[in-house]
Parts: structure tokens; C-alpha cells; sequence
């Protein structure tokens, strides 16, 4: 039996990093016999430029079908002036709500040879690991009612919905809890519950659910307080679960003290455990075609899908410790290059990482 994993390669750098990733699992592949099986289908501007849409329902139904999806990035300078509603990133929201992909997992975990690449001094980051879990397919992201209306005295106006029920604030509370089993067992729920009612909610279930888990440490913080905390004292935590806009702002902040965005994957998940696995970085228009991108976040979400989708913990284990290898032999892309080390391309840091693997 083969197990299908949907490819959606996406735009800007996406098709670039996803080439090497579908590289290094091909080679996993064939040292554990995971009898893996490709599917490349389109995603974002480029399935905006060949359907008409960003994400066409044939698609959301192979995705269905597969073990797994591995993405590269959505979006670019081409469809930004589109409509809101047939815009790249249309594709990844509705995706994400298709597949009831509540639980968005971001690590931010500094590797020890990057250490100088962080714009924070080195004490405070080395030996980070953190983990954002961000609730996905709720909160202001999808709620309704949403426009852009016109007011009485002709002015327009715009709106949204910061709306949580209390179901999908436990499952994703749940899930953080189970993380930090798993981990240092501390958990810190964010949220802005001095303002905003749909948090006062949020943060009595994540209280409700704390006696559940008795060995994990609960602590909560306001949104901007941990904004400041991530960069002021980033190892004072462990889990973070937050809801899905909050999620989106801090996991930036989190990534960049790792040194580069381009080094973080990312799992989106069902109560299933099916899961979409995304590097956390964006398109990068401006260097798409170059050569130049770091595929490292594209196999490292190789690696993540392998884990958690499909249970393979020794060839994921091999790919982090291959990726560990290729630091180490001095092996960089451009952002995270610094004095003494070899900038190299994508296609050569991807081969370097085949190589460390056999
Ligand atoms: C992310 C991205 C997306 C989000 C965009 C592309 C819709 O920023 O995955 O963090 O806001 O969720
Ligand atoms: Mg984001």
C-alpha cells in the first residue's frame, strides 16, 4: 500500500523549497521503506492563474483523500490588487477551515550553530525552544459578520468578529496541555482578557481545563505583554496557546529570534491528527527564482509530517539530525549566512542534507 502525500507547491519560493523537500523524502524513503507517493496540485496565485480560484474543490478533495499535505507559500505582487475574495491567501484560510485544521503547532527552536544569526544577544537565545500552538480556524479570522459597509452619513466602514465558543477554545487548550506533557510542562495561555470579552471566555476554559493536567504549570499573559516577553526574556517559556490572530503576530516575533524565519515548520492539524505541514515563512517574491531561498523550514515541515502524520519518528529524527549535520559542515543560504560559513543555493543546501542522510 502507498501512502499519498499532496504536494502544493504554491508561489514565490514555494515550488523551489518544496523540490528539495520532496528530494530528502525521496531519499528517506527509500532507506525506510515508507512507500511514499507525490501528488503535486496547485494552491494559491498559481491556481488563481490556471482555475480562476485559489484553491479549486477537486483540490480540497484530493487533500482529503491523502495522508498529508506538505505546502510551500501563497501570494505574491501579482494578485495582491485582486478582490478579497479570490485573493492567494483565500486559498490557505479556506483550506485550513475545510480540513478542520484547528491546532497550528509553530516551534521556534534556535539551532545551537545559528546562534550569532539571531538579532538578540546570544545568552538570551541559546537553547531556545519554544512552541506556539495557535488555535487556526477561528477567532477574528473567520468570523462573522465581516465586511466593508457603508454608514448612514455615506462613510465607509470596516468590521470584524473576534468570536470564540467555548468548544474550540478547549480542544486547542487540550492540545497545548498534551504538548507540554510531552515538554517542560508549562503552559501560557495569551490573550487580552482586560479588553476583550471573547478572551474574559478564553481564559476561564484554559483555567477550567488546568486541573485536568495537574503536573503542567498554567500561567496567562496579555497579548502585549507577551509580545514584549518574547523579546525581552524569550526562555521563560515553553508552550504558548493563543488564539488564531494573536498566533499569527507572535509566532513572527518567535521565529526571528531563532535567527530566520527561514529555518521554522509548521503542522496544522485535525482532532485526527491529519495535518498540512507549511514552513512558517511567507512567498518571498522578491527572491523567487533566485536560487537563494533556504529550504530548510520546507524539510524540516518534511520532517513534522513524517512525525505526526504518518508516525515515522525514525525518519524524521534522520532528517533534524541530517539538517543539524549540514549546519555543522558550515553549509548556509543567504539569510543565514555569517562571516567564515559557505553561502550556498537552495538546490545545494537541499543535496547537502540528501547527502547527510545516506
Ligand atoms: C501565516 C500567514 C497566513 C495567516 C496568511 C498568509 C493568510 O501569515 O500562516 O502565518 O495569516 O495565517
Ligand atoms: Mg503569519
Amino acid at each position: 500500500m502507498t501512502r499519498k502525500i499532496v504536494l502544493l507547491p504554491g508561489d514565490g519560493i514555494g515550488p523551489e523549497i518544496i523540490a528539495e523537500a520532496v528530494k530528502v523524502l525521496e531519499c528517506v524513503d527509500k532507506k525506510f521503506g515508507l512507500k511514499l507517493k507525490f501528488e503535486e496540485e496547485l494552491i494559491g496565485g498559481a491556481a488563481i492563474d490556471e482555475h480562476g480560484l485559489p484553491l479549486a474543490n477537486s483540490t480540497l478533495e484530493k487533500c482529503r483523500a491523502a495522508e498529508a499535505v506538505l505546502m510551500g507559500s501563497v501570494g505574491g505582487p501579482k494578485w495582491d490588487t485582486m478582490d478579497a475574495s479570490i485573493r492567494p491567501e483565500k486559498g490557505l484560510l479556506k483550506i485550513r477551515y475545510e480540513l478542520g485544521l484547528f491546532a497550528n503547532l509553530r516551534p521556534a527552536i534556535l539551532y545551537p550553530q545559528l546562534a550569532d544569526a539571531s538579532s538578540l544577544k546570544r545568552e538570551l537565545v541559546a537553547g531556545l525552544d519554544i512552541l506556539i500552538v495557535r488555535e487556526l480556524t477561528g477567532g477574528i479570522y473567520f468570523g462573522e459578520p465581516r465586511g466593508i459597509r457603508r454608514l448612514d452619513n455615506g462613510e465607509r466602514q470596516g468590521y470584524n468578529t473576534y468570536v470564540y465558543a467555548e468548544h474550540e477554545v478547549e480542544r486547542i487548550g487540550r492540545n497545548a496541555f498534551e504538548m507540554a506533557m510531552k515538554r517542560n510542562k508549562k503552559v501560557c495561555s495569551v490573550d487580552k482578557a482586560n479588553v476583550l470579552e471573547a478572551t474574559v471566555l478564553w481564559r476561564e476554559v484554559m483555567q477550567g481545563l488546568a486541573p485536568e493536567y495537574p503536573e503542567v504549570e498554567l500561567s496567562h499573559m496579555y497579548v502585549d505583554n507577551a509580545a514584549m516577553q518574547l523579546v525581552r526574556e524569550p526562555k521563560q517559556f515553553d508552550v504558548i496557546v493563543t488564539g488564531n490572530m494573536f498566533g499569527d503576530i507572535l509566532s513572527d516575533t518567535a521565529a526571528m529570534l531563532t535567527g530566520s524565519i527561514g529555518m521554522l515548520p509548521s503542522a496544522s492539524l485535525n482532532s485526527d491528527g491529519f495535518g498540512l505541514y507549511e514552513p512558517v515563512h511567507g512567498s518571498a517574491p522578491d527572491i523567487a527564482g533566485q536560487g537563494i531561498a533556504n529550504p530548510l523550514a520546507t524539510i524540516l515541515s518534511a520532517a513534522m509530517m513524517l512525525r505526526y502524520s504518518l508516525a515515522e519518528a525514525e525518519a524524521a529524527d534522520a532528517i533534524e539530525a541530517a539538517v543539524g549535520k549540514v549546519l555543522d559542515q558550515g553549509l548556509r543560504s543567504a539569510d543565514i549566512w555569517s562571516e567564515g560559513c559557505d553561502k550556498v543555493s537552495t538546490q545545494a543546501l537541499g543535496d547537502a542534507v540528501v547527502a547527510a542522510l545516506l
